[in-house]
């Protein structure tokens, strides 16, 4: 078969380029954390506010018996619930996500954080934030009229800082 040597020069640097895409994506899950949200958990998205884990009272920041740091939040149309915490900074996360109505996303920019929240189970994503500033919270799923407007604030602060707050306030959790 005979291919003409300018078409075989560009099919090679096709090739170059795909290569190239691919060791990025490596490089950069490897680097980033980037995974897959892998658990799959169930619970029942009707009776959210019946269930023990995301009953009112536990959303938000808590420091579990092994000291791990775990951010409950709840997706719902149009906002994360609770609509404002405080963590951390340079500290291991673990944030569990659930939703009350429909498909939604979670995006954090500048931080691995990048899932679908999908009703009926429980997105568990660790993360953890490289410095302190007001982090935005995104919805990236198309779940309605008001997806533009879905959004909360993530504040972060000084681990020192986040530690004098918790011993200040009662119970360990941030609810506004
Ligand atoms: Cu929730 Cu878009």
């Amino acid at each position: 078969m005979h291919i003409d040597p300018l078409e075989k020069k560009w099919a090679q640097i096709v090739l170059i380029i795909c290569a190239l895409f691919v060791f990025i994506l490596m490089i950069d899950a490897l680097f980033h954390g980037v995974n897959a949200p892998s658990n799959v958990e169930t619970i029942n998205s009707a009776t959210l506010h019946l269930s023990k884990e995301f009953a009112e009272d536990n959303l938000g920041v808590q420091i579990d018996e092994k000291g791990n740091v775990i951010v409950r939040m709840v997706a719902g149309r149009y906002s994360f619930f609770p609509k404002k915490i405080t963590v951390p900074a340079e500290t291991r996360l673990t944030f569990r996500w659930v939703s009350i109505d429909v498909l939604h996303g979670v995006h954090i920019p500048m931080t691995n954080m990048s899932t679908m929240i999908v009703p009926g189970f429980v997105a568990e994503i660790e993360t953890s934030f490289p410095k302190p500033g007001d982090y935005p919270v995104l919805c990236n799923e198309y779940c309605g009229l008001g997806h533009d407007h879905m959004w909360s604030k993530i504040d972060v602060v000084e681990k020192d800082q986040w530690l004098a707050l918790q011993t200040t306030s009662t119970g360990g959790a941030d609810n506004e």
